[in-house]
Parts: structure tokens; sequence; C-alpha cells
């Protein structure tokens, strides 16, 4: 067997291939992310939530679009610290967490070209969806599904 080693640039290459193949631009985080927002703002859970920490929305927009491309496109413009964003926050619980990623996958579901595009990012989003539960709840939360 014979393994291709790759440089840093020919993986980011690949990885802004493969985003285009599936349709993500800067132009499609732009949409999915003030059309999330918009719902989550409309949310009767979430959205107090949301507006009660959030006064800059135009700031915190902007920011949660270089975070996406970052995460999806490998765009290095996000260099923030999620963690301790979401630490500080009181009363929130794994159930919302579970409705955060419920109204993240729908909105996908309505703007995505395919099925692999939505899978593709409910994975990362899954994912740091998480850490940040591990960081914020601890262990149990992760051996707790549901
Ligand atoms: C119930 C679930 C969640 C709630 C209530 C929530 C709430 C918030 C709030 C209020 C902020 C603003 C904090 C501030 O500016 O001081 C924030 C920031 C942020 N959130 Fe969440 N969030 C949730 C889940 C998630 C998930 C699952 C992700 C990623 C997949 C995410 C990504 C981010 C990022 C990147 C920031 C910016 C952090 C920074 O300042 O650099 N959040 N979130």
């Amino acid at each position: 067997m014979t393994y291709q080693i790759r440089s840093a640039e020919e993986r980011r290459q690949a990885i802004l291939d493969n985003a285009a193949r599936l349709g993500i631009d800067d132009a499609f985080i732009s949409k999915l992310v003030d059309t999330f927002y918009a719902r989550v703002r409309a949310h009767p859970r979430l959205g107090p939530i949301f507006n009660g920490e959030i006064d800059d929305w135009d700031a915190h927009l902007a920011k949660l679009k270089d975070f996406w491309a970052s995460v999806a496109m490998n765009a290095g413009r996000y260099s923030g610290k999620p963690v301790p964003a979401h630490f500080k926050l009181q009363g929130i619980t794994r159930e919302d967490f579970q409705t955060w990623l419920g109204l993240f996958q729908a909105t996908l579901e309505d703007l995505a070209d395919s099925e692999e595009t939505v899978a593709y990012f409910m994975q990362r989003a899954e994912r740091i969806a998480q850490s940040l539960q591990l960081a914020m709840f601890g262990l149990e939360s992760l051996e707790r599904k549901g």
C-alpha cells in the first residue's frame, strides 16, 4: 500500500473543493446564519435566552459567519473562544441544545442543495454541541441521551 503525503496547502484545497461541490460558499453561509438566528430569536424558549445576552446582533451574526466559514471551509477567520462564551450562560439545559440542533437542522433542510450538505453541517454542529455540553455539564451529560 502506498500512502500519499499531502501538504497543508493540498489539504486546504481538498476541503475547499469538497465544500464547493456541496454548494457551500460565503453566500450560503451568510444566508444560513441569518435565517437560523432569525428563527432562534423568534423561538419561544431560545429567543429570550439569546435576546437577553446579545445587544449587538450585527456583530454577533458577522462573528458566527466567520465561525461557520472556518468550520465548514477552513477559512481561518474565527479566533474566538466558544467554551467560555457558553460556560457563563445560566439556566441552559441539554434539552436546549437538542432544540438548537433541531432548529439548525430544519434550517439546513430548507436551504441546502442536498442531504449530504445537511449532514456535513450537522456532523460538525453536533460535535461542537457535544464539546460545549461536556464543558458546561460534565461527562454525565454525554452518557444520558435525549
Ligand atoms: C442551547 C444552545 C446554545 C445557546 C443557548 C447559545 C447561546 C449563545 C450566546 C448567548 C452567545 C453570545 C455570548 C456572548 O457574546 O457573550 C453565543 C455565542 C456563540 N455560540 Fe452559542 N449557543 C448555543 C449553542 C451553540 C452551538 C451548538 C454552537 C456551535 C455549533 C454555538 C456557537 C457559538 C459561537 C461560535 C459563539 C461566539 C463565541 C465567541 O464570542 O467567540 N452555540 N451562544
